[in-house]
């Protein structure tokens, strides 16, 4: 699947983002190796340590179907009602996350403003010396 393929089903899933208090929307898309697409929002809650993310939702789908491999993750998000989506990259709790399962230099972490205008890292370049 194509980059811009997987940030359109991001952007579908921010939609969805239930962000009653920070306002800030996420959403995310997982593509498995075989091909599956997980998508995921973020989910706040109003005792604020609940809240999950996005690439958390996503992941959390994943595996919990079956799901291990793989091969990458598109992550939009930005304050509701933004003309202009900002750069968005993963929390340090959804890089750990990722470490679990992405450790690898092939699975690819597309942060993106659009469909056509994202950034691609390694999971080793957003958490060096990972656990
Ligand atoms: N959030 C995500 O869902 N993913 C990120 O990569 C960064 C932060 C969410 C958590 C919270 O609901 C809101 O954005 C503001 O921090």
């Amino acid at each position: 699947m194509d980059h811009g393929k997987l940030i359109k089903k991001a952007l579908e899933a921010r939609e969805y983002s239930y962000s009653p208090y920070s306002h800030f929307k996420v959403g995310a898309a997982l593509l498995c190796q075989d091909g599956a697409v997980y998508t995921g929002c973020n989910i706040e809650n109003r005792a604020y340590g609940p809240t999950n993310c996005a690439e958390r939702t996503a992941f959390f789908k994943a595996v919990s179907e079956g799901k291990r491999e793989f091969s990458a993750i598109a992550i939009v998000g930005g304050d509701d009602g933004a003309d202009k989506l900002p750069w968005c990259y993963p929390c340090g709790v959804c890089r750990q996350v990722m470490a679990e399962f992405c450790g690898g230099e092939e699975f690819k972490i597309i942060c993106a403003r659009s469909a056509d205008e994202y950034r691609i890292f390694t999971l080793n370049e957003l958490l060096p010396e990972m656990f």
